[in-house]
């Protein structure tokens, strides 16, 4: 099988297994038990705080361990909006049309609370402009909510002015991290971030983990999404899944350098000059992307035939993981303005570290195949 689909989750990579294997076995004591067991646990779930926290130019009291982005996203949206002081007549949010799924899904939610969404349109390159937040920010903005790098396209977006703009007009700021983390340099302070979602099942660590930065952390007095026992600094509710964490902790050692070597190759450049040699039209969508992400449009080609053709070969994306099993076409494509029929004929190709130019010959020829049954 050809895993293509990264962007939706990357494969566990070995020092991780390696590490969770070690962790299961040994670290199982509850981290808020005062005996010296419990007292390790605490210890190594601290110590990946503060890796975490490095990574990204924090403090680790601004670090919270969740299940995950999704999570994340939910503590940002949630915890601060509904219990921040001095937002209490401010009921506007600004997110845009290309965020992950979830986003909306809160936002949704908040409108029946009374707060009025704005969804900000990607220009045709997939990005979003600081222009674009600008005109959509209004005196009762609470939160902006600009997704780093885009899930679909790979695209990254300019965070670090849009923080700027957000910090100048006294406005939280939120971004979702999750596709960027330890494949893009993050720092908090640069960027003008308020608050950041991660996951560690993008950077080949376990699923079911994550985290959320939020600025000065200990200083506002949040209401939690979970409701628990105190764990967290009181915002996250629950026994602590420290396996789980140390797993987390070794994908963000070790996966950097995995991505380093692997952007080195240049595996993309490769796969479109293959494309371009056996003369197969194709359109990359996006620009600024990462080199492991592309979402490519293939007019002539049948994928929905090559798609079924290769089930137990191909695992590749049309749309997002998340959505991949509804009908409706990709939010992000029509977003940049792709038809329904184009968006169909779209892939978002996400390789692994280990794909080969035999796997990029592969896809390439049953692509060529494809296009000639169209
Ligand atoms: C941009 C983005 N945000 C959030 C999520 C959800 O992350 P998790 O699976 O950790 O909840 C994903 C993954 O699908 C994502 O790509």
């Amino acid at each position: 099988m050809i895993y293509l689909d990264t962007a939706a989750s990357y494969p566990l990579l070995p020092e991780v297994k390696e590490c969770l294997i070690h962790a299961f076995d040994n670290t199982y004591a509850n981290s808020a038990s005062s005996h010296s067991l419990g007292e390790e646990v605490s210890y190594e779930i601290n110590r990946v705080r503060e890796l975490l926290a490095n990574e990204i130019g924090a403090y680790p009291s601004e670090v919270i361990f969740t299940s995950g982005a999704t999570e994340s996203n939910n503590v940002a949206f949630k915890s601060l909006l509904l219990s921040e002081k001095g937002l209490e007549d401010k009921k506007h949010i600004v997110t845009t049309q290309i965020e992950h799924k979830c986003i909306f899904a809160i936002t949704e939610y908040l409108v029946t609370l009374g707060y009025e969404v704005t969804y900000v349109k990607p220009n045709s390159d997939g990005l979003i402009t600081v222009q674009s937040i600008k005109e959509a920010i209004r005196p009762d903005t609470a939160l902006v909510s600009v997704m780093h790098v885009n899930n679909e396209l790979g695209s990254v977006n300019p965070i670090e002015e849009i923080g700027q703009l957000c910090f100048e007009n006294e406005i939280l700021f939120h971004s979702d991290a999750a596709q960027s983390f330890q494949k893009v340099e993050i720092d908090v302070d640069d960027f003008n971030v308020d608050i950041m979602s991660f996951s560690a099942h993008k950077i080949g660590g376990p699923k079911g983990i994550g985290a959320i930065y939020i600025r000065d952390l200990r200083h506002r007095q949040l209401a939690p999404v979970i409701h628990g026992a105190g764990q967290e600094e009181g915002l996250r509710g629950g026994t602590v899944a420290a396996p789980l964490i140390l797993g987390f902790g070794k994908a963000i050692e070790v996966f950097k350098s995995y991505y380093s070597d692997f952007s080195a190759n240049q595996i993309k450049e490769k796969l479109l000059e293959k494309l371009s040699s056996l003369d197969i039209e194709f359109v990359e969508n996006g620009i600024n992307t990462l080199p492991h992400c592309i979402s490519i449009t293939f007019p002539k080609v049948d994928t929905e035939t090559l798609v079924r053709d290769n089930e137990n070969e191909l695992c590749l994306a049309q749309g997002s993981a998340c959505s991949s099993k509804e009908i409706e076409p990709s939010h992000v494509l029509t977003a940049i303005g792709l038809s329904r029929e184009l968006a169909d004929k779209t892939f978002r190709i996400s390789f692994p570290i280990n794909i080969s130019e035999q796997d990029l010959d592969f896809l390439c020829t049953e692509l060529l195949k494809h296009s000639q049954q169209t």
